[in-house]
């Protein structure tokens, strides 16, 4: 393992990429961004918001795209219905409506302007990231966990410092929807990263250790994707500029704890609201009716 001589650099900011098309998740995701879809009350990009939080990281981007504007109006005073709320004494729901006003200039917006892949979204950042390391989550990966995914892996930064994904073990059959590692030497549940391929075919796969959407990275990413190499999909990938800083920097996967749902598409979504909805015991009884009839 490559081992950290300094303490790392503290993590302040994270980018959420929220620009991509949702093309699975259509026609709901025609008018509506995939990120604003409900798990059970609450939208996804608000448990990526809260998570972030609870990880300490304050400072917020989120990259948005064509048809994204209602996520702004999530982070902002709805004073209509605030007033009526207080009018009518209803102040659950009022507590609920304003249960994700941050303190102003903490959420910040950049627009990708057209949808050229995740490496390119995370680029449209570099001026808001300021030079220094970042988290990244996609908000359409649902992780429940405790501590959450964020949490686990700035833990982890700070005592390995350099870049973090996290990362599960999936089925070989699914290594062609991810990007996966090459793994080196072990350290608890922190893994070395000697290489990194996106969605490999099963029989070329290097493990089945697949990244999933929580990273935290050093700012040096952003010169990789001014690049703009085109990678699988014909998209600018992630994975290869992050590929390209493994040998120069420190590089880890963590094998996060938690349960992770893919929310772009039906299964996942579905799953992860059966699953949260298990947990609440005000639902669970009757989704036990509802599963069996
Ligand atoms: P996905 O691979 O899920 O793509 O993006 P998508 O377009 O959102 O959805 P499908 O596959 O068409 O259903 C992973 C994450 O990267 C963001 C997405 O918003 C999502 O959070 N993304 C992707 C961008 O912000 N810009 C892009 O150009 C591509």
């Amino acid at each position: 393992m490559v081992a950290i001589q300094h303490k790392p650099l503290p993590l302040k900011k994270i980018v959420l990429p929220v620009a991509g098309l949702g093309t699975r998740f259509l026609p709901a995701t025609k008018a509506i961004p995939k990120e604003m879809l409900p798990v059970l009350d609450r939208p996804l990009i608000q448990y990526a918001v809260e998570e972030a939080i609870e990880a300490g990281i304050e400072d917020v981007i989120l990259v948005t795209g064509r048809n994204k504007q209602v996520m702004e109006d999530h982070f902002d005073h709805a004073y209509e219905l605030e007033s009526i709320l207080r009018e009518r004494g209803k102040e659950g729901a009022l507590e609920q409506a304003r249960s994700m006003l941050r303190e102003e200039g903490r959420i910040s917006y950049v627009r990708q302007m057209r949808p050229r892949g995740l490496g390119h979204a995370v680029w449209c950042a570099r001026n808001m990231t300021c030079g220094e390391p970042f988290a990244v989550a996609l908000p359409d990966d649902l992780i429940k966990g405790k501590p959450g995914c964020l949490k686990q892996m700035v833990e982890a930064y700070n005592e390995l410092g350099g870049n973090i994904v996290a990362t599960m073990n999936v089925e070989r059959e699914d290594t062609s929807k991810y990007g996966v590692i090459t793994p080196g030497a072990a350290n608890g549940k922190a893994i070395e990263v000697k290489g990194l391929v996106e969605k490999p075919n099963p029989e070329d796969a290097p493990s089945t250790q697949a990244v999933v959407g929580r990273y935290i990275l050093q700012p040096e990413v952003m010169e990789l994707l001014a690049a703009r190499e085109i990678g699988a999909g014909g998209e600018i990938q992630l994975t290869d500029a992050m590929d390209k800083m493994i040998g120069k920097q420190p590089f880890h996967a963590l094998e996060f704890e938690g349960q992770r749902f893919d929310c772009g598409s039906k299964i996942g979504w579905l799953m992860a609201n059966i699953t949260m909805a298990k947990d609440d015991p005000t639902l669970a009884k009757h989704l036990d009716r509802c599963i069996l009839d």
